[in-house]
């Protein structure tokens, strides 16, 4: 039987955050959607797994410091990540961590390659900028995330600075900018259904995490649109990672010109998806 989560906004009168709840073996569970979050003991290793790894980030954060121009060069200021489902914020969490260790390393390694005179001729050597877009439709209380970020403790500077900035806002259907300048992360966060919100999405996005709950239960997150979106705002390294492996995710990915693959998943999954756009492989 699940135990009530009291988290103050879940009235009668404001279900704007959802039906939330922690059942007992502790997952979070949406009552909308009848599915869980993510589970408590494996929930960090599991984004890391599926959604940074499917992504094939730490890689590619490292190599916007390499020495030369396109993804991996100096040139290119920005990481465009774009999330369907911020829920809990788990994922911009481990992301922010990621991003923050490969910048701190790589500026560090810069540093001294600059001591020793070698670093690339006459490249500049700038920060990059990640910007992470994601769409939330039932924006949680910073209450209810309070009660859940203890339970990640290697995350507690992130999730402290992200509560700080989020403290302040309303939910809403609205978008919200939290510019997170100690670590040049720019978190813009779209609340309301995503299909209202994805063809303001500006620009292009590098790397899509498609995390909305199982397909069969939440249709809408995987709808035409969003694959569309995802083709639409694609650069040839465009990638996407999710747990999903329904024969119409595999088939949407198909139609727009992405070769998605199974491969190993986390926990009790057995596979997950990498896609990449097939303009990368010709
Ligand atoms: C599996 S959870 C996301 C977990 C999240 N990425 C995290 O790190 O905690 C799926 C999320 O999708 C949101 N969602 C469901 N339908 C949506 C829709 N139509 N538009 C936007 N968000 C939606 C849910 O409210 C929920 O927070």
């Amino acid at each position: 039987m699940a135990m009530s989560f009291d988290y103050g906004a879940n009235s009668d009168s404001d279900k704007s955050c959802g039906d939330i709840s922690f059942d007992d073996e502790g997952k979070l569970v949406s009552g909308e959607f009848n599915d869980f979050y993510f589970s408590p003991q494996g929930g960090l290793d599991e984004s890391r797994h599926v959604f940074l790894g499917g992504n094939n980030l730490p890689q590619r954060f490292s190599g916007l410091f390499e020495c030369q121009h396109g993804e991996g060069g100096r040139s290119r200021g920005e990481f465009v990540i774009a999330e369907a489902g911020f829920g809990t914020g788990r994922n911009f969490l481990t992301t922010m961590q990621l991003w923050d260790s490969v910048l701190s390393l790589k500026k560090a390694e810069l540093k001294s390659e600059s001591e020793h005179g070698k670093t690339c001729a006459g490249e500049e050597i700038s920060q990059p900028t990640l910007i992470y877009h994601s769409f939330e439709l039932y924006p949680l209380e910073a209450s209810v995330m309070e009660k859940i970020y203890p339970h990640w403790p290697d995350l507690s500077e992130y999730a402290g600075e992200f509560l700080s900035a989020y403290k302040q806002k309303k939910t809403g259907k609205h978008d919200l900018c939290f510019n997170l300048e100690k670590y040049s992360i720019k978190l813009m966060l779209w609340f309301g259904d995503i299909r209202d919100n994805l063809d303001k999405l500006p620009g292009r996005v590098d790397a899509w995490y498609l995390d909305g709950f199982a397909p069969d239960r939440n249709p809408l997150m995987w709808s035409d649109l969003v694959f569309d979106t995802i083709k639409s705002r694609a650069v040839p390294t465009t990638t996407a990672a999710t747990y999903s492996c329904a024969r119409a995710v595999r088939e949407n990915f198909a139609r727009i010109g992405f070769q998605a693959e199974k491969t190993e998943g986390f926990g009790n999954k057995r596979h997950m998806l990498q896609a990449v756009n097939s303009c990368s492989l010709c």
